[in-house]
């Protein structure tokens, strides 16, 4: 059933990832009944996807096999919208990761010998094998996160150019060093040559989240690969079987045996042995605040860390209004509000703020709501315990005095679109991360008001400011204790290859593909020392 009330019509326009594959289908064949067609001819797990199924239980990925745990076991997914099983994947065990991590020290060690001109061609026919199957990918993610259709193709859709541009900068910024000369130091002729060069940490252990299980996987597969590392991944149990589909197509490309696995599993068994493997050299993580007590635990490897923000949108008087309403929905709502970049909070000068507010319910209203296969804008959130999580928010603001902008309104783990007015601080809404399509609005009396809020969070991810102003605009970003702050646009992590990067609770280190690439080498000098001082003249 899909709810799209005054606005059918904006709905009906909005074509389903299913309708519209098969619709393209049907008329190469001159069909037109195409609606009974939906995803028949890119299920996953079919076609080149064969190998990866067992029965009804996806395997894991090992020694470049598609293996069954001997665990027995298997891990369910819950599809988020119909609240039943819609997969399986084994719930490998303990023996099962120590084997893994020695393959991939193993095979680490001759990777880093393979050129880097050869490492760039797998990943670049990797990036093609995905995009070539990004419909039963997109389908996946449909069922297992509740992603809409449109949105989980662009999300495999920009992995893959996201392995060639990871590709494409690892052979420049790899294929380079520095050279030093002792004579620039006081006290030092020119005796002494440094060489310096980025080498590979060893073996990589990515961790992604449930609501970029492919795209954020994949962000740290290739900096990891094409810097000569080898790569363990633990996909999110939401999630997993993209990530199992998206690695098959690593597998395809045919990297070597053992350089890249996928381990799933319970957390509780496996999550702590594998974080605090003797075997990893580095984790990278995005996800809740688990990253906190990953690092406390990991040791002295380096860490990439992105644990979620509260991200804030400061509106000024002179702000064009129209476009921040935009981007309030574009930011707020997009993916029902469970992306760590989404717009958390608005803090909005006062005597702007009835009209903002009025701009954004009309918005909101027209927000369709129903099934991610047919490309509802909000679909059901991940799982129950988010959506009861949600409520307690949404309960508290209520019992606070919020205004609620429309009426609460709940089904099973999909949750109405709401904007929540008036919020004050003392409601919890106003610092937590909901993760959910509601959204807090504060009147504030000055910007620096707003800033002090903004900076009054244990979070720093991104935040953003609406001016026409650039001097204020510069001075606010300046003010605003956040990785980003974006000018007048909302919050988000792409394009790709721009740093990425949260300060307090939200994060260590930086992504970005640069950044990662630099993240997952170290740096090795060599120093060739002269008899005599040599310069070079002429
Ligand atoms: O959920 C966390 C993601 O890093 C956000 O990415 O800004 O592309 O939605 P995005």
């Amino acid at each position: 059933m899909l709810f799209t009330a005054p606005f059918v019509k904006l709905s009906l326009i909005n074509l389903s990832l299913s309708h519209f594959l098969n619709t393209q289908e049907a008329r190469q064949r001159g069909d037109s009944s195409s609606s009974s067609l939906i995803f028949k001819t890119s299920m996953a797990g079919t076609g080149i996807f064969t190998d990866i199924l067992d029965g009804d239980v996806y395997k894991y990925y090992s020694d470049g096999e598609w293996k069954t745990s001997s665990s027995g076991k298997s891990v369910a997914i819950i599809n988020p919208a119909t609240r039943k099983t819609q997969y399986k994947v084994q719930a490998c065990t303990q023996e099962e990761v120590n084997k893994v991590m020695e393959m991939a020290k193993s095979a680490q060690k001759s990777w880093a010998k393979t050129p880097l001109w050869k490492r760039a061609e797998l990943l670049h026919k990797a990036a093609a094998i995905l995009k070539d199957n990004k419909a039963p990918i997109a389908e996946s993610l449909v069922k297992e996160i509740a992603k809409p259709a449109k949105d989980s193709v662009t999300e495999v859709v920009r992995s893959g150019d996201l392995i060639s541009y990871c590709a494409e900068e690892g052979v420049r910024i790899l294929g380079e060093g520095k050279f030093l000369l002792s004579d620039s130091f006081p006290g030092n002729e020119r005796t002494k040559y440094c060489l310096t060069s980025k080498i590979p940490l060893g073996v990589v252990l990515a961790i992604p989240p449930f609501n970029y299980p492919v795209n954020l996987a994949v962000s740290k597969i290739a900096p990891a690969l094409i810097a000569g590392n080898s790569l363990v991944l633990k996909p999110p149990t939401q999630g997993a079987v993209s990530c199992l589909h998206m690695v098959h197509c690593f597998h395809l490309a045919g990297f070597p045996k053992g350089l890249i696995s996928c381990i799933t599993g319970k957390g509780s068994e496996i999550g702590d042995f594998l974080t605090m493997h003797p075997a990893v050299n580095c984790i990278s993580f995005t996800g809740g605040d688990t990253g906190i007590s990953i690092s406390k635990k990991a040791g002295m490897i380096p860490l990439q860390m992105e644990l979620g923000g509260k991200d804030a949108c400061i509106v000024l008087e002179d702000a064009d209004l129209d476009l921040v309403a935009s981007n309030i929905i574009k930011g707020g709502f997009s993916y029902s509000g469970q992306r760590c970049t989404a717009v958390k909070v608005v803090l909005v000068i006062k005597s702007v703020a009835d009209e903002l507010v009025e701009k954004v319910k009309a918005k909101v209203a027209k927000l369709t709501v129903g099934p991610p296969e047919e490309n509802c804008d909000i679909t059901a959130v991940v799982s129950e315990s988010s959506a009861n999580f949600i409520e307690g928010l949404v309960m508290d603001a209520k019992d606070k005095g919020a205004t609620f902008c429309q009426e609460y309104k709940r089904e099973g783990n999909l949750i109405w679109p709401l904007l929540l007015d008036n919020v004050r601080p003392d409601m919890r809404i106003a610092w937590e991360e909901p993760f959910g399509p509601v959204l807090p609005v504060l009147r504030i009396n000055s910007v620096e008001e707003g800033i002090n809020h903004c900076n009054a969070s244990n979070f720093g991810l991104q935040g953003c400011v609406f001016t026409k102003d650039i001097n204020k605009a510069i001075l606010i970003s300046d003010a605003m204790e956040t990785g980003t702050v974006q000018i007048n646009s909302a919050p988000a992590r792409g394009p790709d290859h721009f740093p990425f990067q949260g300060l307090k609770d939200s994060g260590i280190g930086s992504q970005g593909v640069t950044n990662s690439i630099n993240l997952m080498t170290k740096l090795k000098t060599t120093v060739i020392n002269l008899p005599t001082p040599s310069y070079s003249m002429g």
